[in-house]
């Protein structure tokens, strides 16, 4: 990378809604059973948010944890991204409402849209700031609360997505740690094999898009689950071979989480230790931007988060969006 300044990510802060939906309670909600989505997805349960409960509430939580974790002031910021694809509303940006919500003055931001490689775009377009020296910190959140958008009748979907938000906060780093490389990629060919048609300026809201559904997700499974596996394995391969790195290197490896299959494939392709592998989706579903940093939280709590550890983020998502992140974590 050419940036003069190095960058770490020096707090991580994590938040999930506390109500849970159990593999149990959709079994009662669509024809599903506890067996196929744990085959099938790996996840058990997920969290989801009571009524009135936004993205911008959850995100807020995560960005507290981690400006505590640090001992700054939300006024101490100079900048608030926040990854999402489901804003509060389509403005003010969430990230206005976030601000607004810790009280951080003097801050400016904005939303980042990737669905599900938003939080490693955000993060890659904070530590550009950060490189460059014309930030010291900014705040990069990834925030979701996908129960807004998932039609609850649909067993192919609403198995899969939960709620949850996580934030870390980038710094200039004094020595050879933080933020190595960053491959991303994305493909619009992909844009119908996962997306929400109803409510933009295509198809704006209308009695009609509601009946016909179109404000939740829609998705071909399949088409997804194949990209997700070629991809995610191809991009992780050539950030590692450009480093030097083999896959056997990688001390935790947090993966988006969609599918613990497309986890488990890419792993096995790069030739990953299995315990280097960080897995949360049993807990959690996929919560969209919130997955990577709440997989951070996992790896640091299975004590696979050391100073110097070396960490490879990857992610694929709707649009089709991919992404991959090499790290030294630094503190
Ligand atoms: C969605 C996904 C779990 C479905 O798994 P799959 O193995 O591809 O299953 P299929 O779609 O082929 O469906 C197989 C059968 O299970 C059924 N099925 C689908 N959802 C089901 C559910 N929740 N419970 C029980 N059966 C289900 C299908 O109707 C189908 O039945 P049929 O054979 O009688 O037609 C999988 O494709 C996937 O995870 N794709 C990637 C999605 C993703 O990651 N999205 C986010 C990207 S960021």
């Amino acid at each position: 990378m050419a940036e003069t300044q190095r960058v770490k990510i020096s707090a991580l802060g994590t938040y999930v809604p506390p109500r849970l939906l159990t593999n149990a309670d959709l079994e009662k909600m669509v024809e599903t059973n506890d067996k196929w989505i744990i085959e099938r997805t790996g996840i058990r349960e997920r969290h989801v948010v009571d009524q009135g409960v936004a993205t911008s509430d959850l995100a807020t939580e995560a960005a507290k944890r981690a400006l505590a974790e640090r001992g700054i002031a939300p006024s101490d910021l100079d900048a608030i991204l926040v990854a999402t694809v489901t804003p509060d509303m389509f403005f003010p940006a969430t990230a206005c409402l976030v601000q607004h919500k810790l009280g951080a003055k003097n801050v400016w931001g904005f939303d980042l849209s990737a669905a599900c490689s938003a939080f490693v775009y955000a993060l890659q377009a904070g530590t550009q700031f950060v490189a460059t020296g014309a930030h010291k910190k900014v705040l990069v959140i990834g925030a979701d609360v996908m129960s807004s958008i998932i039609d609850y009748t649909d067993r192919a979907t609403c198995v899969i997505f939960g709620d949850g938000a996580g934030a870390v906060l980038l710094e200039p780093a004094d020595d050879s740690l933080g933020i190595m490389d960053f491959l991303h990629e994305i493909d619009g060919s992909g844009g119908c094999a996962l997306y929400m048609p109803g409510g933009g300026s295509l198809h704006p809201s209308t009695h009609e898009t509601v009946d016909k559904k179109m404000h939740y997700v829609h998705q071909d499974g399949q088409a997804v689950f194949k990209f997700a596996v070629r991809k995610m394995a191809d991009l992780c391969d050539q950030i590692l071979k450009r480093n030097n790195l083999k896959g056997s290197d990688i001390d935790a490896f947090i993966p988006h989480q969609a599918n613990q299959r497309i986890i488990t494939a890419t792993a096995d392709r790069l030739g990953l230790r299995p315990e280097s592998v960080i897995i949360n989706i049993d807990r959690y579903g996929n919560t969209t931007a919130g997955t990577i940093p709440l997989a951070m939280e996992t790896a640091r709590q299975e004590g696979k988060l050391k100073k110097g550890s070396l960490v490879m983020l990857a992610s694929v998502g709707a649009g089709f969006t991919v992404g991959a992140t090499l790290l030294r974590w630094a503190y």
